[in-house]
């Protein structure tokens, strides 16, 4: 019987050594998070590095790390420091990253790190051609690998093989300037489907197909000499059910159950029913625009001091990528920026902004989306953003205000939620005040309609729309051949 093969960058677990123990832990991030369900639900197996290099798993662990990725259905792939290092932190999260989040001023062009990435993605597809047998699909997933759909096709020209990118496609005028454009083009296109979150990076990327690889490209479609390949947009959703599910079990918890941090929100709401908690998770990147938030906070503060001890900003930042210079600064300017204003406004009994740098349970996650407010997610640039359909699935009475920044993928499909410019500190600074001040009955209404819709377009319909078409695009192939 055919499988699929997932295969990205990371497996949905990552496994870490704890006093000489294997310790097993779930990724976070969109692409984990997302497509864990279906995962778990089919019949595939997930390509993807475990999380410890080569030289730090010991010798007589070897093969108990094996056998916990075996245990999930997951095959690790084992990389060694110097690959992670030009592979992950080099070319994926120093080069691609940035420039297709439009930060072109960090963007680095490191001859090393290209030539690691080439390496990293041979070896992984030819993890994936190990494992390949004829009929299987194949799902390759996001920036890390965009070598790989062609590595795979050139050893297998029959295989059918499915391209998903998690994050944004840049315009032409971005994209053009990396130096090795060509190679990740032609990369890509070993792909049956190319899929993207929104119609925009669809288009983008025809554009620079056509325009820089002179491709023939109809509508959605791009014609090779020996293929057609097709390009659509499939928007991600989240597991609906699983949120709804544990934001309503999380209600029910007796006093005993109750989390740690869920007595420390609820003894906030107690002393001060009426003050607001606006949240925000992210991981820590320079693309959420995390910092940009603080200082239109700031001068939300600053410019209507008549909410002074009536909000609190619940900051979780995940630490992320923390070998990359541009991470390990941003860090810095968290920090500080967040010292300054709990010191520029805080009272005896009041804190303006609780910050927390960790990775957090997800209990924890339920308790900070079902206790907030109000959701204020500013990213500069976000492929997707599903924190934001997370926060808007847990809210079960439908109370709740969501803010969403326009530039990322996810406001094309939540219009019902408050979008703002994420650098216009004065927009923000009124969305703020219309969203403390928002009738219930307003609030209802807009969560009814985004919760029909994100549970109608949840991630499970994501990953059948995507593999329905991947299909459909393998018959198309045999026909145009015949
Ligand atoms: P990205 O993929 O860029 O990280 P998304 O918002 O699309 O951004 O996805 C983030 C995912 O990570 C969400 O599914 C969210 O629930 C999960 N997540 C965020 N913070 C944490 C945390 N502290 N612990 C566990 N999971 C988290
Ligand atoms: O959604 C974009 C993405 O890079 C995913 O590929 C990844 O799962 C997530 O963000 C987290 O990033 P990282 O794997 O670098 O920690």
């Amino acid at each position: 019987m055919s499988k699929t093969i997932i295969i990205s960058n990371r497996l949905p677990l990552q496994i870490s050594l704890e006093d000489s123990n294997l310790e097993v832990t779930p990724s976070v991030g969109g692409l984990a998070t997302g497509l864990k369900s279906f995962h778990k639900d089919g019949d595939s197996i997930w390509i993807g590095w475990s999380g410890l290099t080569e030289e730090e798993i010991p010798e007589n662990l070897l093969d108990d790390v094996k056998e916990k990725a075996r245990k999930e259905d997951c095959v690790a792939v084992n990389l060694s420091e110097e690959e992670i290092d030009g592979f992950y932190y080099g070319f994926s999260n120093r080069t691609i990253w940035p420039l297709f989040h439009y930060f072109m001023e960090y963007t680095e062009a490191d001859k090393d790190h290209w030539e690691t990435y080439k390496s990293v993605n041979r070896k992984y597809a030819d993890e994936v051609l190990k494992h390949y047998e004829d009929g299987d699909h194949i799902w390759v997933h996001d920036y890390q690998l965009l070598l790989v759909p062609n590595m795979i096709r050139e050893k297998q020209p029959e295989a059918i093989i499915g391209f998903f990118n998690h994050i944004p496609f840049p315009s032409y005028e971005v994209f053009r300037t990396l130096p090795w454009r060509d190679e990740v083009l032609e990369g890509v296109l070993g792909a049956d489907l190319i899929g993207f979150h929104t119609y925009d990076y669809e288009r983008h990327f025809l554009s620079s197909v056509s325009r820089i690889l002179r491709h023939q490209v109809n509508f959605n479609e791009i014609t090779l000499p020996e293929r057609i390949v097709k390009v659509d947009s499939f928007p991600m959703g989240i597991d609906y059910n699983k949120f709804e599910a544990a934001a309503q079990n999380h209600f029910k918890n007796t006093e005993e159950q109750r989390t740690e941090l869920q007595r420390r929100l609820d003894h906030h709401s107690n002393e001060t029913p009426e003050a607001k908690l606006i949240l925000s998770i992210d991981r820590l990147d320079y693309t959420k625009g995390i910092a940009n938030r603080i200082r239109a906070f700031e001068y939300f503060l600053d410019n209507h001091p008549e909410f002074i001890e009536k909000v609190r900003l619940v900051m979780l930042a995940v630490p992320s990528r923390s070998n990359v210079p541009q991470y390990q600064r941003l860090k810095r300017e968290i920090d500080e920026l967040v010292g300054r204003i709990n010191g520029k406004f805080s009272t005896v009994s009041w804190t303006p902004i609780w910050y927390f740098y960790r990775s957090m349970p997800f209990e924890n996650l339920i308790d900070l989306y079902t206790s907030c407010d109000i959701a204020l997610l500013t990213p500069i640039r976000d492929g997707m953003n599903l924190v934001a359909k997370e926060f808007v699935a847990t809210r079960i009475n439908q109370t709740g205000v969501l803010i969403l920044s326009e530039m990322a993928g996810a406001a094309h499909e939540m219009n019902e939620a408050l979008i703002i410019n994420p650098n216009n500190f004065e927009q923000i600074s009124q969305t703020l005040i219309q969203a403390i001040e928002m009738p219930i009955e307003e609030q209802q209404q807009r969560n009814k309609t985004l919760q029909k819709r994100l549970k109608r377009y949840s991630v499970e319909k994501w990953a059948n729309d995507f593999m329905k078409a991947l299909h459909n695009t393998s018959q198309d192939r045999d026909a145009f051949k015949a």
